[in-house]
């Protein structure tokens, strides 16, 4: 039986989904982007549900939608992430997939800090405004993106703003994560260092 989870954190496209999916290819262990649960809600909540409704009946197929992935609905789920019942309806989903057997990666926003404050490795993964919404923006296209950058930049700062100073879960680093700052990173390099992270801790 082998537990062990990784706890990954940090701000809007600072990198944490790509380390998450990389650790977890590597390692061998289950992935869940927490992100995608509070955007299925926001997408849910869109089409006139009930935010806390919503939440409690989410279901596998709510989270494969396409259009989750958008900067409205990025925007819709920090709105209902902000609701305390909200957040309550997606934690024992989120802790039993953390125990899950095998090892697994989260990555969201208060995973070392409120869902998993056990895990056995906590990192938070932040880069500088102007970068993560650069790589957004060429994410979505670059000059070919439907918002043009400033945009972008603004609604990344907007979400940051609502996420840290929510009272409930707020974005922060665990006392004991280690911050993994990607400004100046390579992703080959940002995932060899969060590696190491890992090594240093996982039983051989
Ligand atoms: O990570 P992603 O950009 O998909 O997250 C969308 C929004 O969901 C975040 O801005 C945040 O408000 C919320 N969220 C959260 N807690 C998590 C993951 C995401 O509050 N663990």
């Amino acid at each position: 039986m082998m537990h062990f989870t990784i706890a990954i954190d940090g701000p809007a496209a600072a990198g944490k989904g790509t380390i998450a999916r990389a650790l977890a290819a590597r390692l061998g262990m289950a992935h869940l982007d927490t992100g995608l649960l509070y955007r299925a809600v926001g997408a849910l909540v869109a089409e006139g549900a009930d935010p806390v409704a919503a939440a409690q009946g989410l279901s596998e197929g709510d989270l494969t939608r396409g259009d989750l992935r958008s900067l409205s609905a990025g925007e819709a789920a920090s709105r209902v992430a902000a609701m305390p019942p909200v957040r309550a309806a997606l934690v024992d989903f989120q802790r039993r997939f953390a125990r899950r057997e095998g090892g697994a990666v989260l990555d969201g926003r208060d995973i070392g800090t409120v869902i998993c404050p056990d895990a056995e490795v906590k990192l938070f993964v932040t880069a500088d405004a102007e970068t993560r919404a650069r790589r957004r923006w060429l994410e979505a296209g670059g000059e070919a993106a439907p918002e043009p950058f400033a945009t972008v930049l603004h609604q990344v700062c907007a979400r940051d703003e609502r996420d840290m100073n929510r009272p409930d879960a707020p974005l922060r680093p665990a006392d004991d994560a280690l911050i993994l700052d990607t400004t100046r990173l390579s992703i080959e390099d940002a995932v060899a260092h969060a590696m190491r992270a890992v090594s240093d801790r996982k039983p051989k």
